[in-house]
């Protein structure tokens, strides 16, 4: 399935979290204090993963669940302390060795299996559930929808994952964002209208035994994603 501007875009990413933005994100996915503007990211975040966390059924055990793009690891280990046997994937070995400490801290080490890779290696094998969870928003909305063709066979039950919705709030905050110099620049988000997203979904031809399940928008300060369910039709 790798395009050429997945591949593109991956590496990028591949350095950027695992070296420009590793410090950033360990702050914010942890309690020191933040700035007012992170600091609404993180309360939209964790609002997110809560929101991701209640589609899944209580009594995770027994289940397969892959984080996949876990970065250091929140929704993994609140997955595993549900029962859930976790396999969580990132493409930063610095995101991947955070996530291991905190884990191992917080629920004991070897509850959930991290490793540093693609979500789209065939050998992760198959699950109950896939998460994503803002780990596809800076690929191309037609690069988001071939993962999501690959990931859908491999979960029994669904793949949650989330988009950053094309809004007018955030497209101006894109062209914002695109006046600033290229090297002190995140790799941009790529934001999708949910009515594309959806087309995109109904024309794939991967995903032509799955339906949308539940779709929830969170907008909190500096932090706007849509969480969406894929499930089969
Ligand atoms: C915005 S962070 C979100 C991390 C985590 N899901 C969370 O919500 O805290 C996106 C993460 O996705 C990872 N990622 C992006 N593309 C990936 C891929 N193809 N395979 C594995 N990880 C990927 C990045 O390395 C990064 O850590």
């Amino acid at each position: 399935m790798p395009t050429v501007s997945y591949l593109e875009r991956r590496s990028e990413l591949e350095t950027y979290f695992d070296r420009t933005a590793a410090e950033a994100w360990s702050r914010l996915t942890s309690d020191a204090p933040l700035g007012r503007i992170r600091a609404t990211v993180r309360e939209g975040r964790d609002r997110m993963r809560r929101t991701l966390l209640s589609w899944l059924p209580p009594d995770l055990r027994g289940t397969r669940l892959l984080d996949a793009g876990c970065g250091t690891g929140l929704l993994a280990i609140d997955a595993a302390r549900r029962g859930a046997s976790v396999l969580a994937i990132d493409l930063s070995p610095t995101l991947i060795a955070l996530a291991r400490t905190r884990a191992a801290k917080r629920i004991g080490s070897g509850q959930v299996e991290f490793r540093v890779g693609d979500m789209l290696d065939p050998a992760l094998g198959d699950f109950d559930c896939i998460v994503a969870m803002d780990s596809l928003i800076h690929y191309r909305a037609p690069d988001m929808v071939k993962v999501l063709g690959f990931l859908a066979p491999r979960a029994k039950f669904g793949v949650l994952f989330t988009f950053a919705p094309r809004t007018l709030p955030l497209a101006a905050m894109h062209m914002i964002g695109r006046a600033f110099p290229r090297k002190d620049r995140a790799p941009s988000i790529e934001p999708v209208a949910a009515a594309r997203l959806r087309d995109l979904i109904a024309t794939e031809p991967t995903l032509a035994a799955y339906r949308e399940g539940r779709s929830q928008r969170i907008v909190n300060g500096f932090y706007t994603s849509q969480a969406m369910e894929l499930i089969a039709a």
